[in-house]
């Protein structure tokens, strides 16, 4: 008797779709209700013989558990439904909100970058980020046996005689060959992009960072148009005023070679834990493109000079924010990221 009654209000609940609140309600006080259909089986059950209990109990819970998942899932339907319908029309609740995400740091600092650069009448230019023996290392005159080529350093794809390496690029420098290959001086471009280098990744290494490169060839380019530049460059960049020095320095691609320091951008000069207290921080190396580099790409350096440069954006961004720990910049936390808001969306 009792399955019988059962099977037939099963199938009834498994087609039952209410059109709205009110026939919901209808179904739960029929079936779920002190009074209803669920409350009356469980009555009759009480009266049957222990054997059956035993079967009809278990099919009894499943009926009930399948009466109340059919409410549950239209409730929460006409609940939301009724919620919206109460709110809608009315113009004076508060919108609702939504994020705007920002530019990552690196991008506004490389963006930064490239704005001053191309004020001063240089294109960007690009590279692969995969690069051959020649192109990040040969053409730009670094001997066989130089240390940057060892396997410490570079990420090698394809390490066989040394000539047909295949590497991940260690710098931005060898966009400058592709470029110089490819094209006629004068050359007037910087070069933004991500670099590889095989260290371990701690707070102040990382295993990829990203450079930006500044070439400049033309006739009668002299070392000082390379310190005008760039000193032009660190007043727009960190304000009238910073202080740069040149050091002498060593690069294959360069001769003579230097490295940049300004005054610190933290302390303005006084002493900090930034500029090891000597009131100065390094920011690029840079020089006169040897002429071995030009010869190599095929321009005559007898009648071409030019300069070169390069720099860490990561360093140019922690002079700017202080940032203890490389590997912020790569973890994607926004927690950090939304802290850097731009104008310029
Ligand atoms: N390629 C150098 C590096 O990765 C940076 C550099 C120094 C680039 C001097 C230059 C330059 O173009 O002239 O450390």
């Amino acid at each position: 008797m009792i399955q019988e009654q059962i099977n037939q209000y099963s199938l009834e609940i498994d087609e039952f779709s209410p059109a709205n609140a009110a026939e919901l309600e209808e179904f739960r006080i029929r079936f779920l209700g002190t009074k209803g259909i669920i409350k009356d089986l469980f009555e009759q059950f009480k009266t049957v013989t222990p054997e059956e209990k035993r079967v009809l109990g278990k099919v009894l819970n499943e009926f009930k558990q399948q009466a109340e998942a059919k409410h549950a899932e239209f409730k929460e339907a006409f609940d939301a439904e009724s919620q919206t319908a109460k709110t809608e029309g009315d113009l004076t609740l508060p919108g609702e909100g939504y994020s705007v995400g920002s530019r990552h740091p690196l991008s506004l600092v490389r963006n930064e970058i490239i704005d001053i650069f191309k004020r001063l009448g240089f294109v960007v230019a690009e590279g692969p980020e995969i690069e051959d023996d020649w192109h990040n290392f040969s053409a730009l005159n670094f001997p066989e046996e130089h240390p940057a080529r060892d396997m410490q350093d570079t990420f090698f794809i394809k390490k066989n005689t040394g000539k047909d390496d295949i590497a991940l690029r260690t710098h931005t420098s060898s966009v400058q060959v592709r470029m110089m290959e490819n094209g006629k001086p004068p050359f007037r471009a910087i070069m933004p992009g991500r670099v590889y280098r095989n260290e371990a990744i701690s707070a102040r290494a990382h295993c990829f960072f990203h450079q930006v490169e500044g070439l400049y060839i033309d006739e009668n380019v002299s070392f000082a148009d390379l310190k005008q530049t760039l000193y032009h460059f660190v007043q727009e960049l960190y304000g009238e005023g910073t202080k740069v020095r040149f050091r002498p320095s060593y690069f294959p691609f360069t001769e003579p070679s230097a490295e940049m320091d300004i005054s610190c951008t933290i302390c303005k000069g006084a002493g900090c834990n930034m500029c090891k207290h000597t009131g100065w921080v390094e920011i690029l190396g840079c020089g006169m493109v040897d002429p071995n580099v030009l010869e190599n790409c095929g321009i005559d350096s007898k009648k071409f000079t030019g300069f070169a440069f390069g720099m860490g954006i990561e360093r140019i961004a922690n002079l700017k924010w202080v940032i203890r720990d490389l590997r912020l910049f790569s973890e994607n936390d926004v927690r950090f990221l939304r802290q850097f808001k731009s104008e310029i969306i």
